[in-house]
């Protein structure tokens, strides 16, 4: 399959990046890619892993803002995904922001966006939905949706409490998209007095599915402090560490290297890590964590385990490397697992925490 990537990526490569991906989203629906790119599955039990009561098949998960608008969870967990996480979506569509808003950052293994969450809206993300659901055929894995608010909006909160009350029953896990960059003013959802607010009426709803946090690794210090307080008080289920930075490493080398917006991939890697690690210490474990940042191999997500994450989420890399990423990123995961005297992917978590 990775050969099969190497032939068709100096194709794709020239095209512009949001072509390209869309490109790839017909493929993914069509099934096409599928056929080509279905491997033998290598979920071994090391990998098998239950988190916030749901039973994850492996613990690699496809990040938010691939599938935006619940288009192939099948297709995407055919792939050999253990989870994925479809949105961000918003209650009303919207366009998002004017186009080029995608940027390859190459030579950094990087990705700039800044989307500003194109949306389609509740009503059709729920319609597919509301099919899948019905389709004995669809692909064993978790499912989750990642919800956002509109940028005209009134009432922000709302908009996350209109979209689960939208969508419960059709997702098995809600993410609370507080860390988008590219939405003005949407990061300041995560401060305390907000957080509170949007956490109990997201609370009155009544899903019996969990809800995440996703947070931005930017929040300084004690940011992070009251946002871990804040969760394990209100008792949500968990948080996802992080969404892209804003922060611009010196030693990029792109030439989009200045462009607007979230910065995501190999740079991001260290600092969303440090985050995820004093999380984990700041939480006492308390709640599970949701590792995502710069992972491209099986040894960097084993890196976030040992950093307090129970599981771990990519996007980037996969624009480079193709989807067989995804099962070279399992092979190398239970090896590393095996190698440290592992039995599981839960013995592992939070071990290089001090
Ligand atoms: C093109 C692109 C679009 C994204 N859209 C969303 C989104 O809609 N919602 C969200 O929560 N995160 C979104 N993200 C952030 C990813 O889910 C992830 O948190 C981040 O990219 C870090 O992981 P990575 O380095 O493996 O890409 C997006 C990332 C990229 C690259």
């Amino acid at each position: 399959m990775s050969h099969l990537y190497k032939l068709i990526y100096p194709l794709i490569r020239p095209l512009d990046p949001e072509l390209a991906h869309n490109l790839t989203v017909k493929a993914l629906q069509s099934g096409l890619a599928g056929l080509a790119f279905n491997e033998r599955d290598t979920d071994s039990p090391v990998l098998r892993t239950r988190v916030f009561g749901l039973d994850f098949k492996n613990p690699v998960g496809l990040a938010a803002g691939f599938d935006k608008h619940a288009q192939m969870p099948d297709a995407i967990l055919k792939l050999g995904f253990g989870f994925t996480e479809a949105g961000t979506v918003t209650p009303l569509a919207q366009p998002g922001n004017p186009k080029p808003r995608l940027f390859r950052l190459t030579e950094d293994r990087a990705v700039i966006n800044r989307f500003g969450f194109n949306s389609q809206g509740l009503a059709p993300f729920c319609k597919r939905l509301e099919k899948r659901k019905a389709n004995p055929e669809k692909a064993p894995g978790i499912f989750g949706a990642n919800l956002g608010a509109n940028k005209e909006s009134q009432d922000r909160i709302q908009d996350y409490v209109t979209g689960l009350e939208t969508l419960n029953g059709f997702a098995d896990y809600f993410t609370i998209n507080v860390s988008s960059p590219n939405t003005p003013g949407l990061r300041g959802l995560q401060d305390k007095a907000e957080l509170v607010d949007l956490i109990d009426r997201l609370k009155s709803v009544g899903t019996r599915a969990p809800l995440l946090l996703k947070i931005a690794p930017d929040v300084s210090d004690g940011e992070l402090e009251e946002i871990c307080e804040t969760v394990v008080e209100k008792e949500m289920d968990g948080l996802i560490i992080s969404n892209t930075t804003l922060a611009r490493p010196e030693n990029l080398k792109s030439a989009h290297a200045s462009e607007t917006g979230g910065l995501s991939g190999a740079p991001l890697f260290d600092l969303s890590t440090e985050r995820l690690g004093r999380a984990y210490k700041l939480t006492g474990g308390k709640i599970p964590l949701i590792g995502v940042g710069g992972i491209s191999s099986g040894r960097e997500a084993y890196s976030k385990i040992l950093n307090g994450a129970s599981l771990v989420q990519l996007y980037s890399a996969m624009v480079f490397e193709g989807p067989a990423l995804v099962q070279k990123v399992k092979s190398e995961l239970r090896l590393c697992l095996k190698a440290d005297g592992f039995s599981n992917v839960a013995e592992a978590v939070g071990q290089m925490v001090k």
